[in-house]
């Protein structure tokens, strides 16, 4: 196993270039097995939930390869509709090959994803909605059961809360559905545009793209003649490299982004004090006069994303005086703080409620990473800190970052990746 060892108190400066958003790009791929032809996926990260994702496809029956960057994927052959344990397990977001495989095949069987680190994170919306469809659902061994062997029927669907990939399973499968499906209360993260656009440009009708009404005219079992398509950039790993110029108060660029996309980030930065140079498709950070406290509550898209909290909690342990964070989303959303705790940081969790002192001297330590985006926060930690910080179980940032000790290098942090 490695790990990571950051020595702290570094400024960072440069230039470094943003990967294509995992968030993104596993939608698509799963949109892949509803073409009727081979797709290239450009802007693919190199990160290890792709490559489950993939795996699981292939397992499947579908031929893939990648190069540059490129996925290129025929899923034409895929017989099997049944998504096993061994993978699924490894990553929640096998849960969005439900929808496609039912609307393709009239069957499936699909794992349920296991227990995970942020919460229960239950699929019962993803089920529900499929119901309404007129899918046949049981629960069995731990497997998902799914048949509709007259095809999935369009219908209105209400999701009760907003929910990212049950909106993008139920997309999937109605693009394929016999009739028109009207979904109210669809999440509108700019990853579930682009999986709307991919349908789109595959021959579903879909009005409403961008909105929380969707009406999509399925395609009556017919598969659909899926376009190249290229992953836009990762506006939480991009938010993440700005907390690193932020925490070490530096002056950093991000390029490859999409500005319009990161607006509660970028906002919630000046609100601290930072400065920014857009660009087109880049940001460069300004350092702050003053790092300000700052309150933050995550929310849907387009509010301040869950995804950032961990990070944000790392950076508002510098800032001048005390910040309130509220987690909205999901309920056991914490585990970075009783590691960042150990570094020295003064935070107290009320139910969804972390209040966090500033101006905290931290200071390196042995510290578990816990999930995803927990520990990106324990690496902006490292940066600031006295001395040398370990991050063990770094497993959990390979899911979802590409190339991170790259990159931060690239900024000048020192950071290595060393074996247990
Ligand atoms: C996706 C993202 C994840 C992000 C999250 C919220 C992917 C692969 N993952 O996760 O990075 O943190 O959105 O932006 O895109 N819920 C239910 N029942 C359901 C589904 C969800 O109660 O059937 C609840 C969840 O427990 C949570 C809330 O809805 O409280 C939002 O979860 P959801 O948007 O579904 O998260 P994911 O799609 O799993």
């Amino acid at each position: 196993m490695y790990y990571l060892s950051i020595k702290g108190k570094q400024k960072l400066k440069g230039s470094i270039r943003i990967s294509g958003a995992k968030n993104a790009a596993l939608p698509l791929l799963a949109a892949t097995l509803l073409s009727k032809n081979r797709v290239n996926i450009s802007n693919i990260p190199n990160v290890v939930d792709v490559k489950t994702l993939l795996k699981l496809l292939d397992n499947l029956g579908s031929n893939s390869n990648i190069k540059d960057g490129i996925v290129s994927i025929d899923t034409t052959k895929v017989k099997s509709a049944c998504a096993n344990y061994d993978i699924v397990r490894k990553m929640r977001a096998s849960i969005l090959t439900l929808g496609p495989l039912l609307a393709r095949f009239g069957h499936c069987e699909v794992s349920m994803p296991g227990g995970c680190a942020i919460g229960q994170r239950p699929i019962d919306l993803h089920l529900k909605a499929l119901e309404q469809m007129g899918a046949k659902i049981e629960l069995k061994q731990g497997y998902v059961v799914a048949k509709a062997p007259e095809g999935l029927k369009g219908t209105t669907i209400i999701f009760d809360k907003v929910t990212v990939t049950g909106s993008e399973n139920i997309l999937m499968a109605a693009s394929m559905a016999h009739g028109v499906t009207k979904l109210v209360n669809v999440a509108k993260e700019p990853e579930v545009v682009q999986l709307c656009e991919f349908l789109r440009d595959g021959g579903v009708k879909i009005d409403g793209i961008g909105t929380t009404n969707l009406t999509i005219f399925g395609s009556y079992g017919e598969l659909l003649d899926m376009k190249d398509i290229k992953v836009i950039p990762d506006r939480i790993e991009a938010g993440t490299y700005l907390c690193a110029g932020a925490i070490t108060n530096s002056k950093i660029t991000i390029s490859d982004v999409n500005p319009k996309q990161m607006e509660s980030i970028t906002l919630k930065l000046e609100q601290m004090g930072f400065g920014f140079e857009m660009g087109e498709n880049s940001i460069t950070l300004l350092p702050a006069q003053k790092i300000s406290a700052s309150d933050i509550e995550t929310s849907e898209y387009p509010g301040f994303p869950t995804d950032m909290q961990a990070q944000f909690m790392a950076l508002c342990t510098q800032a001048d005086g005390t910040s309130v964070i509220d987690e909205r989303l999901f309920e056991n959303r914490f585990m970075h703080v009783s590691e960042l705790t150990r570094m020295g940081a003064n935070i107290k969790l009320k139910g969804h409620s972390a209040t966090v002192e500033g101006d905290m001297k931290l200071i390196g330590a042995d510290v578990m990473a816990t999930d995803l985006r927990a520990s990106s926060a324990l690496i902006l930690a490292a940066l600031v800190a006295e001395g040398t910080t370990k991050i063990h179980r770094i497993y959990h940032l390979d899911r979802g970052y590409e190339d991170l000790e790259g990159k931060f290098s690239a900024l000048g942090a020192n950071i290595e990746r060393l074996e247990e």
